[in-house]
């Protein structure tokens, strides 16, 4: 959809180190990125400082996931504000290895990303079934929970700083990649569903990108669909061909 800037992140999640990262955008800066597509890269927060002063326009980077509150007594824990004070403008959030494996409740996520953008950040809002769910024929149940929440707690004007992103758990770093006809539905779905509870425009407006084992292969049959407004990407965003994924809406 041409209304809609293409989006692609890159999530690095628990990998790199202070080489490999700086190779990694190095490499992203060569590409000479045009800037059609917002391209948006989240590595290990030990790595947001050296990235930021590494990375080059039109590359933005991300934090991986922050709390809630301000400042104060939360132990290993980044507050909005500090993402911020470091010219860190975007951060992941509600990413479904933090719901299964670090406690990030419906309500945690929304409280996390309510903080995010009050805070001055923009945010990529990761939601998406498991395959039990699936198979259970609750993808869209499961999936408008995880925006309910969140939709509770925002005003329609935040969801302009808002990216949601579309990861059924059972594509993540499977290799099972949802079909370009399967990921266009549940984004259609999901925007029909955001006109409803929020409104036409917000729902006209956001980006739903897709997430679950995208590489340079795959990437431009999905990038055709009509609702898939991007990809945020894990495993392909540490390799070379994470710049093919960058152009894959061209
Ligand atoms: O956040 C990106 C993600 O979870 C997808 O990971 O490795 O399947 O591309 P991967």
């Amino acid at each position: 959809n041409q209304s809609r800037q293409f989006f692609v992140g890159g999530n690095f999640k628990m990998n790199g180190s202070v080489k490999s990262v700086s190779d990694l955008i190095k490499g992203m800066n060569e590409a000479k990125l045009d800037g059609k597509t917002e391209v948006v890269v989240a590595p290990p927060a030990l790595y947001l400082l050296q990235a930021s002063k590494e990375v080059q326009p039109p590359i933005q980077i991300s934090a991986q996931n922050c709390h809630t509150a301000a400042y104060g007594a939360f132990t290993g824990e980044i507050a909005p504000a500090q993402l911020v004070d470091a010219q860190i403008p975007w951060v992941i959030i509600g990413h479904s290895e933090r719901r299964q494996m670090f406690g990030d409740t419906v309500e945690f996520v929304a409280d996390k990303t309510k903080a995010a953008v009050e805070a001055g950040l923009k945010v990529i809002l990761c939601i998406g079934e498991t395959l039990e769910e699936r198979k259970g024929d609750k993808t869209d149940e499961v999936n408008q929970r995880q925006l309910q929440s969140v939709v509770d707690v925002l005003d329609e004007k935040a969801w302009s700083d808002i990216v949601i992103a579309y990861e059924p758990v059972w594509a993540i770093g499977t290799g099972l990649t949802a079909t370009p006809q399967q990921a266009q539905e549940v984004h259609a779905s999901l925007r029909k569903w955001m006109a409803g509870k929020v409104s036409q425009e917000v729902a006209d407006k956001i980006r739903i990108i897709y997430g679950g084992s995208v590489n340079g292969k795959n990437c431009r049959e999905l990038a055709k669909e009509a609702d898939i407004d991007g990809f945020l990407v894990g495993g392909a965003s540490i390799k070379p061909e994470f710049i093919d994924i960058c152009k894959a809406a061209e």
